[in-house]
C-alpha cells in the first residue's frame, strides 16, 4: 500500500512573510489524510522546517549538487538540505533540465548524492509538446527513467511525471494520457527494480494541478499524488488539493 503524497514546489518564490501561508495551511489542515512535503527556496528551508516541527508535514529541498562538498559557489549539497530540515529533494525538474542543461546522467548522480545524505529524491521527468506530438512520449519517458535512476533504487524514491507543456500553462493531459504515462512508468520501474520494489515507488503527477482538477487527476490509476507548483504557494489552494488527495486515498 503506497501512502499518497502531495509535494509543493515553491520554485523561486517566497520571502519570510510568505511562511504565513504555511501557518494558514497547518491551521486549516492539521492532520492531512496523506503525506505532505513543502519544498521552499533554500533560503526559507530551515525556517519552514522549524514551523513544521511536531506536525505531520515535511520539508524538502529544490535541487542539490552531485558532490558531497567542495568548491562549487552557489550550489548546495544534499547533506546541507538534510541539515536544514529537509527529508526530500526535487531533482531533474524540466526547468533545471532546460535552464541549466541538466542531463539525466547528472540527475542520477544528484539522486545518488541525495540518498547518501538520507534524502528521498523526487525525480522528475516528462515529454515536451513536440515529443508528444511526434508520438514519442513513452519512448522519451523510458529513456529519461533509465538514465535518471540512481543505482540501487528502491522504495526510497518518488517519481514525478511532469509533461513539460503542462507546467504553469493551465493545460493538463487527459486522464487517459496520465494513466498511459503512469502505467508505462510503473512497468519500466519493474524492469529496472523488479516487480516488488517497483510497486513501492510513488508516482506523482505534476503540471497545472489545481483545486478544480485535483480530484479527477487523483482518480486516475497509478497516480499516487501530485507535485504542485503555482497552486502550492497559497494555503487555500494547496489545502484544497491536499484534501482532495486525502479523500481519494
Ligand atoms: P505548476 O508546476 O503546478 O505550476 O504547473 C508543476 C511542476 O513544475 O511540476
Amino acid at each position: 500500500m503506497r501512502h499518497r503524497l502531495a509535494a509543493g514546489n515553491w520554485k523561486m518564490h517566497g520571502l519570510a512573510a510568505d511562511l504565513a501561508e504555511i501557518d494558514a495551511l497547518l491551521a486549516a489542515h492539521p492532520a492531512p489524510a496523506c503525506e505532505v512535503v513543502v519544498c521552499p527556496p533554500a533560503t526559507l528551508l530551515s525556517r519552514l522546517a522549524a514551523r513544521l516541527d511536531r506536525t505531520p508535514y515535511m520539508a524538502g529541498g529544490q535541487d542539490c549538487h552531485a558532490a558531497p562538498k567542495g568548491a562549487h559557489t552557489g550550489d548546495i549539497a544534499a547533506a546541507m538540505l538534510a541539515d536544514a530540515g529537509a527529508s526530500f529533494v526535487i531533482l531533474g525538474p524540466s526547468e533545471r533540465r532546460a535552464d541549466h542543461g541538466e542531463t539525466s546522467a547528472l540527475v542520477a548522480a544528484k539522486a545518488r548524492a541525495a540518498r547518501a545524505a538520507g534524502l528521498t529524491p523526487i525525480l522528475c521527468l516528462g515529454e515536451t509538446e513536440a515529443e508528444r506530438d511526434a508520438g514519442r512520449t513513452l519512448e522519451v519517458l523510458s529513456a529519461q527513467l533509465a538514465e535518471s535512476l540512481p543505482d540501487g533504487s528502491d522504495a526510497a524514491l518518488v517519481l514525478a511525471y511532469e509533461p513539460v507543456w503542462a507546467i504553469g500553462s493551465g493545460r493538463t493531459p487527459t486522464p487517459a494520457q496520465i494513466a498511459e504515462a503512469h502505467g508505462h512508468l510503473r512497468s519500466q520501474l519493474a524492469r529496472h527494480l523488479g516487480a516488488g520494489p517497483a510497486q513501492a515507488v510513488r508516482l506523482l503527477y505534476g503540471g497545472s494541478v489545481k483545486p478544480e482538477n485535483a480530484a479527477a487527476i487523483f482518480a486516475v490509476p497509478e497516480v499516487d499524488g501530485a507535485l504542485v507548483g503555482g497552486a502550492s504557494l497559497k494555503a487555500a489552494e494547496f489545502g484544497a488539493i491536499i484534501a482532495a488527495l486525502g479523500a481519494a486515498a
